[in-house]
């Protein structure tokens, strides 16, 4: 453990645990987000005497200006600062602030301890705190040493978001974006651009595309556009769409027809290699994005079905639901199969997966058409090898450790799963639109998965921020 956060009230332990951490950690530093309206940090007499240094990213009038005008790009700056300090530093020892006008302080620490993902410390005393702590979903860390504390697993969604950009720009991949015409895709390539976590490709009418770049006050100097049907590239695309396609009774002229459609083009892009990855349908139908990676990219050796799943960010976790975009009857060899890719996508982005193969029933408690074409799914998810899933499940057993306990107290799976297959796209596309509408879950996907390479679907009414996490976790497919 390099931090932890620690909510302290009692000014001789606080001493403690400062000598404590001071001997383990000579270059200490001790991080107080937000400064006392004196300036200092509240640790201050017990720190001097021991020379250790305090570092602040916000005095209080500030830090209330920054909260209530924009509360992400507040807790953005904190983050940023915080993870420059622990890379510079053996030990961070985070501390409340307790001066923040009228606005609740300790909740908004409550809100860093989930997006710096630590343990809170807190003495046993402080009964009202670890009471408000609860409730807030964080168990503190109470008379016990902080260092045996089990490690936290909060991922907010602005961690995940950051996640996907350190994750991109750690092997940096080329995205072709064929909707060049809308202002949103123009907007999105201009925040990757800066972030410099992807490299783009951006299809369309190159005059049209410089003179919207320009009315936007965007810079696409480092960009190569194409325009299909009018390109260089056009002769060896459409070599390419015939040589994939003949043998589906396509001539070499309906081929040099077909890629002037801007999807066909940025899919033979990808194809070729000219990109890594593609992400579209900001402006046209699921079906109209995919068809052409489904007849010319194809699905990865070994896998029979291409499958969309969305990653669920809820306040402090990320949950994994499929298939929500692609298969609308799948057979119990699809399900088995979803189940299977959809726990590898979610551990290529660094999460351990849980797999829950969902039904109206869970163990044998019901019965049913739907409940036997999971019963069989689960039958022959047993041939993939370490895939950890469990089913037929009902939701409140696959989440809830109590009603786990309950319905199926033997499963390592019922009450920590995190990947949820649906027995069907009815119900997968329903459960995701209902948990982002009222939860207030982001909703980033679909995902697809099962691909050669990656090509992903946007919704039409994406917005600037799913184009970018789209992009990025495209680009992070392709590595
Ligand atoms: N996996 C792999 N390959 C597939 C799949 C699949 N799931 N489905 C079709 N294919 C292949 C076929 O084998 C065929 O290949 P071939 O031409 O080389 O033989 C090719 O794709 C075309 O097959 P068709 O059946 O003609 O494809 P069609 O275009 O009619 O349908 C599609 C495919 C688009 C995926 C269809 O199943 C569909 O529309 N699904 C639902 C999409 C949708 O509306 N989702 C909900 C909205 S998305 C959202 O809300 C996020």
């Amino acid at each position: 453990m390099k931090s932890f956060y620690y909510a302290r009230e009692c000014d001789e332990k606080a001493n403690e645990i400062i000598k404590m951490l001071k001997n383990k950690y000579p270059d200490l530093v001790v991080y107080q987000p937000v400064a006392c309206e004196s300036g200092q940090c509240r640790l201050e007499n017990y720190k001097k005497d021991l020379d250790v240094k305090s570092y602040f990213s916000y005095s209080t009038k500030d830090a209330m200006n920054d909260y209530l005008e924009n509360k992400n790009l507040f807790f953005k700056n904190i983050i940023k600062d915080y993870k420059k300090l622990l890379s510079e530093h053996s030990f961070v020892l985070v501390v409340t602030f307790k001066e923040f006008g009228k606005l609740s302080p300790f909740v908004i620490n409550l809100e860093l301890v989930k997006e710096l993902n630590l343990n809170l410390v807190i003495e046993p005393e402080c009964e009202e705190l670890i009471k408000i702590a609860k409730n807030f979903g964080i168990t503190p860390v109470v008379g016990e040493c902080p260092a045996m504390a089990k490690e936290p697993n909060f991922m907010t969604p602005m961690a995940f978001e950051s996640l996907l950009e350190e994750k991109a720009k750690s092997n940096l991949k080329t995205v072709v974006l064929p909707e060049g015409n809308d202002d949103r895709i123009l907007k999105a390539a201009d925040k990757l651009l800066k972030s410099g976590a992807v490299k783009l490709i951006i299809l369309g009418n190159n005059k049209e595309i410089a003179q919207k770049a320009s009315d936007l006050g965007i810079d696409l100097d480092d960009v190569k556009t194409y325009n299909p049907g009018n390109s260089s590239l056009d002769d060896e695309c459409a070599n390419a769409l015939y040589e994939a396609r003949k043998s589906k009774g396509m001539s070499l002229e309906q081929a040099k027809e077909l890629i002037k459609d801007r999807n066909y083009f940025g899919t033979l892009l990808v194809h070729l290699g000219y990109a890594d990855a593609m992400v579209s349908g900001a402006a046209c139908s699921t079906a109209d994005t995919i068809r052409p990676a489904l007849q010319i990219v194809k699905t990865k050796p070994g896998v029979k079905s291409v499958s969309g799943g969305f990653f669920m960010c809820l306040s402090d976790k990320v949950w994994y639901f499929a298939d929500c975009a692609v298969n609308p009857n799948p057979t119990p060899e699809n399900l088995a199969e979803i189940a299977s890719v959809s726990a590898a996508t979610y551990k290529a982005f660094g999460f351990e997966p849980r797999v829950a193969m969902l039904s109206y029933s869970t163990a044998n408690s019901g019965s049913g058409v739907s409940v036997d074409l999971v019963k069989q799914a689960c039958e022959l998810a047993k041939s993939y090898e370490g895939l950890n899933y469990d089913g037929p499940i009902q939701f409140d057993a696959a989440v809830d450790i109590a009603t786990a306990s309950k319905k199926m107290p033997d499963s390592k799976v019922a009450g920590k799963a995190n990947v949820f297959v649906f027995p069907d796209l009815n119900a997968g596309n329903i459960a995701y639109k209902a948990v982002q509408r009222s939860a207030g879950a982001i909703a980033v996907g679909p995902v697809l998965q099962g691909l050669n390479k990656p090509i992903n679907d946007l919704s039409r009414g994406c917005l600037v921020e799913d184009i970018v996490n789209t992009c990025l976790i495209s680009a992070i497919q392709a590595q």
